[in-house]
């Protein structure tokens, strides 16, 4: 049997111990946030929060979890309800197709969460592991920034040249 603690609720579930923290996510706990994209520590659509960081849980068994707290993108909030980030991305569109966006988000968070206020290089550094194909990259750095206080770069139009 293997115990998780996820969002604040622990969860018994009798699974291999080697079961990737993502499949007891989705298939065991039916928490469909965390996506699987690569599989192999590539992308970050698995990101989720592992006592206090971000962490690729397609890589990780459960077995390796212990009693660390793990938060996914349903405890920032609901559809109903949505948390800080969770209401930036939707303000600035920060979704394409929208698979990488749990984890994009998850990620981000773990920043907040330790550096409220990160500086605009911390920011850039934290989320690069992450990957979006759609390439909306721009837009997803927009929507942490207003959370995190920081100012927006001025983006020169043609018609301001
Ligand atoms: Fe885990 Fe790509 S699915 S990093």
């Amino acid at each position: 049997m293997i115990t998780l603690n996820v969002n604040g609720t622990p969860h018994t579930l009798d699974i291999d111990p080697s079961t990737p923290l993502l499949y007891a996510l989705r298939n065991d706990l039916k928490l469909h946030g965390a996506k699987f994209g690569c599989g192999l520590g590539q992308c970050g659509a698995c990101t989720v929060i592992v006592d206090g960081e971000a962490t690729f849980s397609c890589l990780v068994p459960v077995s390796a979890i212990g009693a660390r707290p793990v938060r996914t993108l349903e405890g920032l909030g609901s559809a109903a309800h949505p948390g800080a980030l969770q209401n930036a991305f939707i303000k600035h569109q920060a979704a394409q197709c929208g698979y990488c966006i749990a984890g994009m988000v998850m990620r981000a968070q773990a920043l907040l969460d330790k550096n409220p206020h990160p500086s605009e290089q911390e920011l850039r550094d934290h989320m690069e592991p992450n990957l979006c194909r759609c390439g909306t990259h721009m837009r997803i750095l927009a929507a942490v920034r207003d959370v995190a206080g920081i100012a927006q770069p001025h983006i020169e139009t043609k018609a301001q040249r």
